[in-house]
Parts: C-alpha cells; structure tokens; sequence
C-alpha cells in the first residue's frame, strides 16, 4: 500500500495488541521524524514504550487498551505556525504508518500529557500524540461504539466548498481525500473558497486543534490533486506548486 491508498484505508484504531512496532518500520519512521524536525525546526520523537502515559487514572484514557509505541508531537512554543505543521507533517506520519499496517489514532486530549514516559523536553510545547502499533485484527465493541458516536452524517465535496463556478476534476478529487482525513472530535472543519478559478482554504478558529485539523486536510488534499497550498488560515493553494505533499 502507498500512502495515497492509505487515506483511503486510515481508519482511527484505539485497541492495539501491545507489541513492539518491526524494527525496520520503527527505524522508517525515526528517520522521517528528524527530517521533518530538521527542515521544519519541530521536535517530533517516537518513543518505543510510551503506553503509560494512556493508564492514567482518568477514565476517558481507558478508551485506549494495548498502547505501546507513541508519536509525540511537539514543537517550539514561539513557533506561529506550529499547530499547523504539526497537522500537516504529523499526517504524513500517520498515512506512512498505516501503509506499513500500522494502527494510528491522533490523541489531543484522552492521554496523560504530564506523563514521564513521553519524555518532552522542558519548554517544548506538546500539541498531540499518536499511538502507533499492530492494532487489533477486529475493531473492538469499544472502538466500535466510539467510531459510530463520532461519525457525523457523510459529507459531500460540494459540503466543504464555496464555489462560483464548476470545479475541475482535480480539486474534487483534493476535496474527496480531505473527507478522509481524520480531524478533532471529527469537527472536520476546514473549509474550501473556489473564485475565479483561485482556491484557499479556511478554518473558522474557534477551538485550537482546529489549526492542526487544517494542516492535515492541506496534506490530504495536496496528496490527492498535488501542487502546494500557502501556511496560513486563508492559504491560497498554487496549482503548479512543488514539494507538496503529493511531490
Ligand atoms: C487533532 C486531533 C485530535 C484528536 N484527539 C483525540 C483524542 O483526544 N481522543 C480520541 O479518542 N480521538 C482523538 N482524535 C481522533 C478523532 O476523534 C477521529 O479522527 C475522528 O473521529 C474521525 O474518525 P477517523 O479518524 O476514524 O476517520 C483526534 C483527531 C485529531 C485530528
């Protein structure tokens, strides 16, 4: 599977099996995490035993069995742009990872993020973690009923796009990948500006992780329909763009 055909198949997993991410996979990984921290000066870490930072006391962290391995996805706190990055690059990691047949899930909120275990460095600022790992061969009941409870209605591309006239091929196709794209409590709120055959891409910023969700739904739809979308809340996406995420 490449990472294209992993949108498609990425589904949240939360029930994982224990066991130590293969070698080759982990050393896979570790290398895109220091290129990616190189070129964007953020401080992403794969750390092999993190799963103690998912048994806290706290029952909304029981929504998760079987931790293990765990992306911790941290950058500088006077870093404007580190949320979405986070997103777009943190994405990247995930859609990687699930073409190896890794289970991934983002976690903002439901872990323990004062956890040793995750051994952030003083003055970092953690956004999120991913626990990565073999994920049970079945969803659990438990992942199952979390799934049905987050899912909203299914959306269309014409849902998340305002649009003055007909859309070429390769922007539904970029909005179709965005409707796969995980976000926060499945708010799945960026949304699309198409005039006079320019296109931006927008989040309303009422609730932080919103910042990340943009970043990911950029990488989603430059994975699908190529060229580069502008960092910022309002990006302008440029057709001819390179070094995007489907470079
Ligand atoms: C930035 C971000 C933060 C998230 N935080 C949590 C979390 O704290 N706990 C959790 O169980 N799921 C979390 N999720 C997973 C979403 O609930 C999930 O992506 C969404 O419901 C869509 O489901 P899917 O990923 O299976 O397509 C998060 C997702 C994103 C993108």
């Amino acid at each position: 599977m490449n990472i294209k055909d992993a949108m498609k198949a990425r589904v949240s997993r939360r029930a994982f099996l224990g066991e130590p991410v293969d070698a080759d996979v982990a050393e896979r990984l570790m290398e895109l995490m220091l290129e990616i921290n190189r070129e964007e000066g953020l401080n992403f870490r794969f750390i092999e035993n993190g799963g103690a930072a998912f048994e806290g006391l706290s029952r909304s962290y029981g929504m998760f069995s079987g931790v293990r391995s765990v992306m911790v996805l941290a950058g500088r706190p006077d870093d404007p742009e580190r949320k979405e990055k986070v997103g777009y690059f943190g994405e990247r990691l995930v859609l990687e990872a699930t073409a190896y047949g890794l289970g991934t899930c983002w976690v903002a909120g439901t872990f323990d993020r004062h956890s040793p275990a995750l051994g952030v460095p003083e003055g970092d600022e953690l956004e999120c973690v991913i626990p990565v790992g073999k994920a049970r061969g079945e969803a659990s009941l438990r992942e199952r009923i979390i799934h049905r409870m987050t899912q909203g209605r299914e959306l269309l591309p014409e849902d998340i796009v305002d649009s003055d006239g007909e859309l070429p091929q390769r922007v539904r196709e970029g909005l179709e990948a965005v409707l796969s794209a995980p976000s926060a409590k499945n708010g799945r709120p960026v949304r699309f500006t198409w005039r006079q055959g320019r296109l931006s891409a927008a989040i309303p910023d009422t609730y932080h992780m919103q910042w990340v969700d943009l970043g990911i739904a950029k990488f989603h739809f430059e994975l699908a329909a190529g060229g580069r979308f502008e960092r910022g809340n309002g990006g302008v996406w440029d057709p001819e763009g390179t070094g995007g995420a489907g470079a």
